[in-house]
């Protein structure tokens, strides 16, 4: 039996409604979701007015007669309209499939619940302290920096042990949850940041479903354009909207989907508790961006592809890691998995750290295209150094395992066209030798 209240009900659903054949929603349908119907009012307030006692107490008893979200008019920090309309958005992008099945079976309840958070973190956060309790441990893949830094702040004051293991690889998956029965979740992003490595969401679902315990996806380095992780047998799933979502740098945002169940009873109460509602004005702002997600990561999707042919050619280059290269050893998984191989590039440059740095530098320069950052998914190309920067307070031992050499170097592909891109690289790596 699961450890999980939820869990039952949710395999029900999930097995019905929300694995499919089927890997993407048809580009078509993706644009016009995403286009939507017009945005709402930006309605910035704290605070809704009751209509009478009644009306009040239904809402916070999480009952709402017209079918809008009951909490997200009572007080902004359990939720606000403009953000439930981003919910609704990005809901579709994700799960319209689940809508769909469940609206044909006839489903009088829901299967999946949304919530908007003010940073990826706020949702990351957010689903580990309402998912997990001290005794728990979970398996972490690689993952982004403040991500890693979480699950171990978990460990040492909350005790939750993480254990960090090399999720890309199922038999060693397999084996840590027969060594450790408190295993209570997976969590995985896929492609890995920055190494790019995939995790098989197909085959890690197997395994937890085979141990009554959930999948958690942060889908942020592909958005639901590129892979949509329920489809694959994902439970959790997470982004950084604050990425491709926003895709121009303007916001820092996150968002969360789980079982109903699970959202409802445990990840809303914490959401409400810990505080990491979004502003009003920032998910209007997002609700307008996400109108061109799919616009707009196809073309940074199709000039990193060139981008990182180039590379994987240039003789001052000893490594090129981009999911649909042959050279990818899980080239296939890629394309089985993803709609496009991304934006994100990672490579090694010959000349070690010294030259990494000269070419962090070059782009640092006010003349060059891209901007020495450590963000991803903008129109703005930007190139970092995970070694000293998202990845510099990552235990060293760590570091080498999960393959971020000194000289490794992630690019995010943005919009400013292949060929002046290739141009600045060819120029930067020159400069980096010089
Ligand atoms: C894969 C991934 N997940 C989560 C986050 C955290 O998101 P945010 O910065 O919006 O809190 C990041 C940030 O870079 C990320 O790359």
């Amino acid at each position: 039996m699961s450890h999980y209240d939820w869990w039952e009900k949710w395999m029900d659903r999930k097995h019905r409604y929300a694995k499919t054949e089927q890997v993407f929603m048809d580009e078509g349908l993706f644009n016009a979701k995403s286009v939507g119907t017009g945005l709402p009012s930006i309605y910035q307030q704290s605070t809704f007015s009751f209509q009478n006692v009644e009306d009040g107490r239904s809402r916070f008893l999480g009952v709402s007669p017209s079918g809008e979200k009951p909490f997200a008019r009572i007080y902004t920090r359990l939720g606000n309209p403009t953000t439930e309309y981003l919910e609704k958005i990005m809901f579709q992008l994700e799960c319209q499939h689940i809508i769909d099945n469940a609206l044909a079976a006839d489903e009088k309840e829901p299967t999946i619940g949304v919530m908007v958070t003010s940073s990826g973190m706020g949702a990351i956060s957010t689903c580990i302290m309402s998912l997990l309790s001290s005794g728990d441990e979970v398996i972490v893949g690689t993952v982004y920096g403040c991500t890693d830094s979480l699950f171990r702040h978990m460990d040492e004051k909350y005790g939750v042990k993480a254990h960090f293991i090399d999720t890309s690889n199922l038999e060693k998956v397999a084996e840590t949850l027969e060594q450790h029965p408190k295993i209570r979740a997976i969590y995985v992003e896929t492609p890995e940041n920055p190494t790019l490595k995939l995790n098989d969401i197909r085959g890690l679902s197997k395994l937890t479903e085979q141990h009554e315990i959930p999948l958690i996806a942060d889908n942020t380095f592909c958005s639901p354009y590129l892979q949509q992780p329920y489809r694959l047998g994902a439970d959790i799933v997470i982004h950084s909207m604050t990425k491709y979502v926003n895709g121009h740098s303007t916001s820092v945002a996150g968002i969360m989907l789980g079982p109903w169940d699970f959202m409802l009873n445990h990840a809303f109460v914490f959401y409400k508790d810990l505080g990491a509602t979004p502003s009003p004005f920032d998910s209007w702002l997002n609700a307008q961006n996400v109108q061109d997600l799919a616009v707009r990561q196809k073309h940074q999707c199709t000039s990193a592809e060139k981008i990182a042919r180039f590379l994987d050619t240039h003789p001052m280059v000893s490594k090129t890691i981009y999911p649909f290269l042959d050279s990818h050893p899980q080239h296939q998984l890629a394309k089985r998995q993803m709609r496009m191989g991304g934006a994100m590039i990672s490579f090694e440059l010959k000349g070690g750290y010294d030259a990494a740095v000269k070419l962090m530098n070059y782009f640092a320069r006010h003349d060059t295209p891209m901007e020495l950052a450590v963000s991803l998914g903008s129109v703005i190309t930007y190139i970092q150094h995970p070694a000293s920067m998202t990845h510099g307070g990552v235990p060293e031992d760590e570091k080498k395992r999960m393959g971020i050499t000194e000289e490794l170097v992630r690019i995010s592909v943005g919009l400013e066209g292949t060929d002046v891109l290739i141009n600045a690289l060819e120029k930067g790596i020159r400069l980096a030798h010089a």
